[in-house]
């Protein structure tokens, strides 16, 4: 098959990641005789330093008309003082908006090799986890009017939280769709004691699951979901929730599987076209030294060949490809214990291209 992929490597460790993950799809597209056409985009700070803003019409228009779009991660100090409009996170906001991608699924499961890596007590990840957080992405706080305005001679900053009945629908749709194919458990995330957002949210959720009577429901308010993840992961199947209280518990959630250089994500929508990038930040502080984990970047283009470019199988060897290299022990810096090996970004990716050859 032939599938035209944009690129955005993007900034701090984006484009040593990227490199890995295109490593592994160039081998997968030789073992399966698929056509990878990569055309890359800019957004993020190198966008800033090229064009002076973000994002540009030129990558919108790329990602539009390709099959998926595969992003490292973008953001960095140099680019912090900016106001919000010029800052590397809006290309970000402005691309998922652009694409209606209001559907961002996270995966944070625990690799049995990793459980020492985990930071919670043996005994309560016995029998390891599977929590796949479903965020949605293009609503709430993130996209409402942010202003700072001067009263009485003092600032004030007001940020709206919308959401629309049509929002909650949609999400709420491909959460229980979703847990339909795994444990069918649903457990929907607000704060309905003190956000009219989150009744809202909490109807229009129980309606939805009217349709779905072989799904478990359960609701669960934000602050006591933050605690029942670290005391008992495994009761989780999917957590559906809203924007911010999703990237709070997506970083939560990835700090149980050992690291968060281990967690993939894919934003989506009701097309194929959909945008895969690591749930972690640009990490700076390590950038351009070939330490980072480039594992939830290579596990992120295994759920595009998944959701996007519907090649099941391709997407299988990719992740027994990585559970193979985690099993024989190689680790880069961020998951490494007594008795591991330790490798580098890319010989974390060379191990993955050899794990898949077998
Ligand atoms: C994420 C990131 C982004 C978000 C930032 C960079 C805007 O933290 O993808 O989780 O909050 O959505
Ligand atoms: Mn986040």
């Amino acid at each position: 098959m032939k599938k035209k992929i944009t690129v955005i490597k993007g900034d701090g460790i984006g484009p040593e990641t990227i490199d890995q993950a295109l490593k592994v799809l160039n081998c997968i597209s030789d073992i399966y005789s698929h056509s990878f056409e990569y055309d890359y985009a800019l957004l993020g700070g190198e966008c800033i330093e090229k064009t002076g803003v973000p994002i540009t019409e030129d990558t919108i228009t790329k990602a539009k008309s390709s099959d998926a779009v595969l992003l490292g991660s973008v953001g960095g100090p140099k680019w912090d003082s900016l106001p919000a409009n010029l800052r590397p996170e809006k290309g970000l906001l402005t691309i998922r908006k652009e694409l209606n991608l209001f559907a961002n699924l996270r995966p944070a499961l625990l690799f049995p090799a990793l459980a020492s890596a985990c930071p919670l007590k043996p005994e309560i990840v016995n029998d390891g986890f599977d929590v796949l957080v479903v965020r949605e992405l293009t609503g709430g706080l993130y996209f409402g009017e942010h202003k700072t305005i001067v009263q009485n001679g003092m600032k004030k900053a007001i940020d709206s939280l919308e959401y629309s009945e049509e929002e909650i629908k949609r999400i709420a749709i491909k959460g229980f769709e979703i847990a339909r194919k795994r444990k069918r458990k649903v457990t929907s995330v607000d704060k309905a004691n003190v956000l009219d957002s989150s009744r809202l949210w909490r109807d229009v959720v129980h309606e939805t699951a009217k349709a779905y009577p072989d799904v478990e429901l359960e609701d669960i308010l934000i602050d006591n979901c933050t605690m029942q993840l670290l005391k008992c992961p495994c009761r989780f199947d999917v957590i559906l929730t809203e924007n911010m209280f999703g990237d709070i518990l997506s970083d939560e959630a990835s700090m149980l599987t050992g690291s968060i250089g281990m967690l993939a994500s894919a934003s989506i929508n009701e097309t194929s076209l959909g945008l895969y990038e690591p749930s972690h930040g640009s990490a700076p502080d390590i950038a351009g030294q070939n330490i980072a984990n480039p594992i939830a970047t290579i596990l992120s283009a295994a759920m595009m060949l998944r959701y996007s470019l519907n090649m099941q199988k391709e997407a299988d060897a990719i992740e027994s490809a990585v559970r193979l290299v985690i099993d024989n022990l190689y680790r880069t810096v961020d998951i490494i214990t007594d008795g591991c090996k330790k490798v580098t970004c890319s010989e974390m990716g060379d191990k993955i291209i050899e794990a898949l050859k077998i």
